[in-house]
């Protein structure tokens, strides 16, 4: 049994060191500066887990100083510190509202942020697991996700994989197929850890071996989550997420996005308007034992993707599910 991803105590943030796993090794994180640095390095990552702590990143910050000129600078340090996942500055946003009525105000701030976000999961489950059975059948069911969504994405349970953690306690999942998700391998490393231990049959693949696999028609559906869903309905997500949903559509299956309302964003327009993060070249190079390309090779590294709203099956929410077409509005 896997701990809750992020939790605070005696005076700091404890969470899982999302780099060390499959091996678990946690963090004390007791500064801002820490913070940040922790998120850069995706020590914390997955957009419902980086509200969180953002929420109790203010809640650090609130412990330090009350001046309130220097909590909203190191506010904003935090909310800057991934740009993609618009979770991350709404959590920050929140603890700040309170910080006017003292640190102990922020931090239960932060709390309930947490423990909402535990109840959104399991609700988004739920719904994502009827809406599968709906487009889908019962099952059981052969799935695709991408990246990681799950309890180590949030504070527990997960988005994606809330919704297969509920079809498998129904009985309900094949198998699912977990792509490494290049360049950091939060599928292989982390994406296949849970799946393991809540003994859910899946099936390892390389990214480009994905959508050949939808398109054999091997998956029944594909669920991902997001980091940021435009009022449009675009979805930016993980990279490599878009040629996934290109095959589902091509091959006319379910492309479900499972995500709480806190990723939906209203004052993006379109998915053109969403900054995606640009990441250090090295990790493109550096594969696995260090083999990779030759030193000082070019290359980009983008963090993520934009699936266009018209490929995009349902957006599933604790409290909505939005269709193609009519209401895919955020
Ligand atoms: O770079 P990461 O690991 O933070 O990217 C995470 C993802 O893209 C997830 O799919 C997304 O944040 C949803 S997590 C429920």
């Amino acid at each position: 049994m896997l701990p809750r991803t992020i939790d605070w105590s005696d005076g700091r943030i404890v969470a899982v060191d999302q780099t060390a796993l499959p091996e678990l090794r946690m963090r004390r994180i007791g500064t801002v500066d820490e913070l940040v640095e922790a998120i850069r390095r995706l020590v914390i990552r997955g957009a419902p887990a980086l509200g969180v702590a953002g929420a109790y990143g203010v809640a650090l910050a609130a412990r330090q100083t009350a001046d309130p000129e220097r909590l909203a600078a190191a506010a904003d340090r935090i909310a800057c510190a991934r740009p993609t996942a618009v979770n991350l500055r709404r959590g920050v946003q929140r603890a700040l509202a309170v910080s006017g009525d003292g640190p102990a105000a922020v931090l239960a701030a932060a709390r309930a942020l947490a423990e909402e976000d535990v109840a959104a999961c399991r609700e988004i489950g739920r719904r994502g697991a009827e809406l599968l059975g709906e487009l889908c059948g019962a099952g059981p069911l052969r799935l695709h996700t991408h990246c990681n969504a799950g309890a180590l994405a949030c504070v527990e349970w997960g988005t994606a994989l809330g919704v297969v953690r509920t079809l498998h306690a129904d009985g309900r999942v094949r198998y699912v197929v977990v792509d490494e998700t290049r360049p950091l391998l939060q599928g292989a490393r982390i994406t296949a850890l849970e799946l393991a231990a809540e003994g859910i049959e899946h099936r390892l693949v390389v990214d480009g071996a994905g959508p050949s696999i939808i398109a054999r028609g091997l998956v029944d559906a594909v669920v991902v989550g997001a980091d940021r869903i435009a009022r449009n309905g675009d979805v930016a997500n993980k990279i490599g997420t878009f040629p996934l949903a290109m095959a589902a559509a091509r091959a006319g299956v379910p492309f479900v996005v499972a995500a709480p309302e806190s990723t939906l964003d209203a004052a993006t327009p379109d998915g053109s308007a969403i900054q995606i993060e640009d990441r250090a070249a090295g990790e493109v190079l550096d594969v696995g034992d260090g083999r990779g390309a030759p030193a000082g090779t070019p290359a980009w590294n983008p963090a993520f993707d934009v699936t266009p709203a018209e490929l995009v099956t349902a957006v599933v929410t604790e409290a909505r599910t939005l269709r193609r077409g009519a209401d895919l509005q955020v």
